[in-house]
């Protein structure tokens, strides 16, 4: 059977709380602005608790980054971080490997319970084949892209994809700036992919997430806006969803 491209109204719905104020990006597509924390700068001792605070505060998903310190210059998690965040929240979790070779990691990850598994395309020689076995395995299937990567290798996996990722800082640590010109990027991402979930990645907080929420994002990847000493996680996260409307 001919591998179909993913269908027009996977990505359109509407959530409870608010509809994002819609930019021009975003016209036509309804959905409500989804805030995910990366549990990369959670205070590592206490992970399950940072974790309950995330969902009872109102995140959406939850991120885990994967990296093996080739593709990035930092090592982090592996399939056991996901199981351990699957034992405390049904939350859907994003594996998201920064890693070289991804393709012999997305079993585990699937078996460790990650809803969705992004591969960076600069990582992924067959990438179209690695999306297939990601989606064989009942799992959604996400690409990402780091800030000197032209928006324009996704053109062909696109339609085969359910979201796509748009690093805004250089992968490899939580607390960087925001790349300037990646509100830019995202906006000539939605002409490529009207219809594609975007998420953006890196820098996030209730000053950045608007530029890119009216570029065309839909999903807001946080880490050190969300897990900090300044206030709570409940606090945190109403901040950025604050700012997007
Ligand atoms: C960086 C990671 C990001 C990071 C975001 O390589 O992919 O998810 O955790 O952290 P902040 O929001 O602090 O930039």
């Amino acid at each position: 059977m001919a591998d179909r491209p993913r269908r027009r109204r996977d990505i359109a719905r509407v959530g409870q709380g608010g509809v994002a104020r819609q930019s021009s990006a975003t016209r036509g597509l309804v959905k409500r602005i989804e805030v995910v924390p990366s549990i990369l700068s959670a205070d590592l001792t206490r992970l399950g608790e940072q974790v309950r605070e995330a969902a009872e505060g109102g995140a959406d998903r939850i991120q885990v980054d994967v990296m093996d310190g080739h593709f990035v210059p930092n090592l982090t998690f592996g399939p056991a971080a996901v199981e351990a965040v699957r034992r405390v929240t049904e939350l859907p979790i994003e594996a998201h490997l920064m890693v070289e070779n991804p393709d012999l990691f997305i079993q585990s990850f699937a078996r460790a319970g990650a809803t969705i598994i992004l591969v960076q395309v600069e990582a992924t020689t067959l990438l179209y084949r690695t999306v297939r076995r990601i989606r064989d395995l009942n799992v959604k299937a996400g690409v990402a892209i780091n800030p000197a990567t032209s928006v324009e290798t996704l053109r062909e996996i696109v339609p085969y994809v359910d979201m796509v990722n748009v690093m805004t800082v250089e992968p490899g640590f939580g607390g960087q700036p925001f790349i300037a010109h990646s509100p830019d990027k995202i906006r000539r991402l939605r002409e490529i992919a009207p219809d594609v979930e975007i998420e953006v990645d890196g820098g996030i907080d209730p000053e950045t997430a608007p530029l890119v929420v009216a570029a065309g994002a839909t999903v807001l990847v946080a880490g050190s806006a969300v897990f900090n000493a300044r206030s709570t996680v409940a606090a945190n996260l109403k901040a950025i969803r604050g700012a997007v409307g």
